[in-house]
């Protein structure tokens, strides 16, 4: 690793994803989200009108993923454009989620991915969100967190997160997606959703984000 890595696994709704922001905002170090890759080859194949077994045709898209991040005004967020188009607003939804998860099952999708997400292990350091970063990506990373919270207290959270944004959302039907989602990815051959041998696993339930960040800052402080 030419940067040292903070490697974060864990489920959809763990709370990973803010967990993440603010860890590579404290401590001025880069940020992958490798979700949003998944997210956006599940995008572009669907766009594309790809069967989803089409492992070579999605496989290609992974491999030569046209997008770009512009940065927006201050205290505006980031706009995703894929191929051109911008795609922000679908980028974080369900469904969304559900087409990356597909993608996602592919052993050459993943690879594909593999030398995209390791160029972003770059000075200072990394953060590095996903399901596999611990176990597959980054597996010399010098810390590594396993972080879980029960599937109606991740529901709840994300109903609230998509609630918040305006979204029509079915809290019900939320749960049964984010447990579809979790036994996808738990049961896949390929880089399933498990904790590295050397992760620390902490459940956030019941905690709130203050209290989750101070217990992975002090395991960072403590191995870095
Ligand atoms: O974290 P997020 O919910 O954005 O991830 C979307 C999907 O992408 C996950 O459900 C999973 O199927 C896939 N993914 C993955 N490996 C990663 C990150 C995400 O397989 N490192």
């Amino acid at each position: 690793l030419s940067a040292p890595v903070i490697a974060i696994d864990g489920p959809s709704g763990s709370g990973k994803g803010t967990l993440c922001q603010k860890l590579a905002q404290h401590l001025g170090w880069h940020l992958l989200d490798s979700g949003a890759l998944y997210r956006l080859v599940g995008m572009a194949a669907d766009k594309h009108g790809c069967a989803f077994d089409d492992e070579a045709a999605i496989a290609k898209l992974a491999a030569n993923l046209d997008v770009e991040f512009v940065a927006g005004e201050p205290g505006e967020p980031t706009r995703v454009l894929l191929e051109g188009e911008d795609v922000s607003g679908d980028l974080r939804t369900e469904t969304t989620g559900m087409l990356a998860s597909k993608v996602a099952v592919l052993p050459a999708v993943r690879s594909a991915l593999l030398g995209r997400q390791r160029d972003f292990a770059q000075a200072p350091g990394l953060v590095a969100d996903g399901r596999d970063m611990g176990t597959v990506v980054f597996t010399s990373a010098p810390v590594k967190i396993f972080l879980t919270a029960s599937a109606e207290e991740r529901a709840d959270r994300r109903y609230l997160q998509l609630k918040s944004k305006g979204d029509d959302v079915n809290l019900a039907a939320l749960l049964g997606e984010i447990r579809a989602r979790d036994k996808r990815d738990s049961e896949r051959e390929l880089a399933p959703l498990k904790p590295a041998e050397d992760a620390v696993q902490l459940d956030s339930s019941g905690l709130g984000i203050d209290e989750v960040f101070d217990r992975v800052l002090a395991e960072v402080n403590a191995r870095l």
